[in-house]
């Protein structure tokens, strides 16, 4: 994208200046958020002033059938592209990325499996009537408890992590008599990060069994390996098959690939030197969304083509049957399906001096200072409701919702309410000059990890999340008040 003439030298080269600001870049929005004939930003015709009237602000406003088009796209772009594999492929949303039980139900209803982390996640799979065999269980640090209670909801996988947790889940599984079904979470060494992947031998992180080391001596077995020898010699363990999962808003495919050659030619290794046969394997989450106009999201379809092609060749050279396959994107099918409705208050222009790359050309102010304004925005929310930027310096983008309006483009900074200098929604966007206090702003791809990561910092209430389908919205998360932020407080007749 071309910076244009009035380009603030205070924006990142990224941030080009929108030739109309009242235009939705539409892959960072769900299907059916458009302005309306007054110019106002609404959902499935909703205007977002109802929305307000009726919910208050902050509140999260999700399109019901954007979620579930995205989710259906998964399953049917990776069931097609590996129908000659091996029968399509089990897609497992993954419900740390925003869980509620009308979620739960939406997931199911698609056809798609629920992947959880916790106790409180399979809490709220129970509630939504979600079967135990479509759900998996993840965690680097799982309970007893929390493994009894997979056992006790008949899970179709506990995805184990670590050579002790293999140990905890058979010993548990031996006392009451069962086999539990494993899958065993290994570390490729691939790693990736939105657009680049890098291979590493060893792995320094908490998740997972790393494969760096020798498969053929007893003595240098890589962790990977003595799960898989260990998961054999236990009669309470069904060993399914094998799991990475590589990170997170990633674009390029290449990652998702690599990650499958590795686990594949280990998967082979492993069949042949203990005569065993893993039915399974399952290549994990990490599918980019779009969060601003420069990152650009591959479809469904590209991915699970370009996945299977090296599932396909691989098995192919190692003369194997195809395991059966499974993912677990998150963020891609809940993302982009909701945006985050704010109402603005406070703003402030403040001048900040000038890049030294602008400095230096002399564009310098009357006090001799090169100085350029940057506006703060500040909105009823912030870091409680999405702590991604703060968190992981996340560039998000945003418009008035409130009105459509002529004026003109100013570098603004979209800011929280909270105590904290940084706490910052978006860190750099153009904004109408005319933006006032009362306007409604929307902040577009808040669907995953925001309700999520939410908090009750400065004591403020978690928002709520409404749904829109054909045409009305319902709560299906409701926004807290007053009362549940005093409710575990045991209050002073205690002290
Ligand atoms: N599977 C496993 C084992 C995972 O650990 C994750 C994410 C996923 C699937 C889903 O990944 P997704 O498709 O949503 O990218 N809070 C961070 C992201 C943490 C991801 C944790 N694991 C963020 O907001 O960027």
């Amino acid at each position: 994208m071309q910076r244009n003439a009035s380009a603030s030298p205070l924006a990142p080269d990224w941030l080009a200046v929108p030739e109309d600001l009242n235009a939705l870049h539409a892959p960072m929005w769900a299907a059916g958020v458009e302005r309306n004939d007054a110019g106002m930003l609404a959902i499935d015709g909703i205007p977002v002033s109802e929305l307000k009237e009726q919910f208050g602000t902050p509140l999260f406003v999700m399109s019901e059938s954007d979620f579930r088009a995205r989710a259906r796209s998964f399953k049917d772009a990776f069931d097609h592209a590996f129908a000659d594999i091996c029968a399509g492929v089990d897609v497992y949303y993954a419900g740390k990325s925003f869980l509620c039980t009308a979620v739960a139900s939406w997931v199911a209803e698609e056809g798609l499996r629920l992947d959880t982390c916790s106790g409180g996640e399979l809490a709220v799979a129970a509630r939504a009537g979600i079967a135990g065999a479509n759900l998996s269980l993840h965690g680097n640090n799982k309970s007893d408890a929390e493994i009894r209670r997979a056992l006790d909801m008949k899970l179709g996988r506990i995805v184990v992590d670590s050579l002790d947790e293999l140990d905890r889940v058979a010993k548990i599984a031996e006392g009451r008599g069962e086999a539990a079904k494993v899958m065993l979470r290994l570390t490729p060494g691939v790693h990736a990060h939105t657009h680049e992947f890098i291979a590493t031998a060893h792995e320094d992180q908490k998740f997972g069994l790393s494969m760096a080391g020798d498969t053929t001596d007893e003595e240098g077995l890589s962790a990977a390996e003595e799960a898989v020898a260990a998961a054999t010699t236990y009669h309470s363990i069904e060993l399914l098959g094998l799991h990475c999962h590589i990170g997170s808003q990633i674009f390029e495919p290449d990652g998702f690939a690599l990650a499958a050659e590795k686990l594949l030619t280990f998967l082979d290794s492993m069949q042949r030197k203990y005569s065993i046969v893993l039915p399974e394997l399952d290549l994990g989450g990490g599918y980019g969304i779009a969060y601003t106009p420069v990152d650009t999201p591959r479809p469904p379809a590209e991915i699970a083509h370009a996945m299977a092609a090296v599932v396909r060749s691989t098995c192919a050279s190692l003369e194997i049957t195809p395991p059966r396959i499974s993912i677990e994107p998150g963020r891609a099918i809940v993302g982009s399906s909701t945006f985050t409705l704010y109402e603005v208050g406070t703003l402030k222009t403040v001048r900040v001096d000038a890049p030294a790359a602008t400095a230096a050309k002399g564009a310098e102010g009357a006090n001799g200072n090169v100085t350029f304004p940057r506006r703060y925005v500040s909105v009823d929310g912030g870091m409680s409701d999405n702590a991604r930027p703060v968190l992981y310096d996340a560039d998000y983008s945003a418009v008035l919702a409130s009105r459509a309006t002529e004026s003109a483009p100013q570098l603004s900074r979209v800011v929280g309410k909270h105590c904290e200098s940084g706490d910052i929604v978006v860190r750099d966007v153009y904004l109408p000059e005319d933006v006032a206090a009362g306007d409604l702003l929307a902040v577009p791809g808040t669907g995953a990890y925001c309700w999520a990561l939410s908090s009750n910092y400065n004591y403020l209430a978690r928002p709520g999340v409404v749904a829109v389908r054909d045409g009305s919205a319902r709560l299906i998360v409701r926004g807290e008040t007053e009362e549940d932020l005093l409710n575990r407080d045991m209050g002073v007749a205690n002290v």
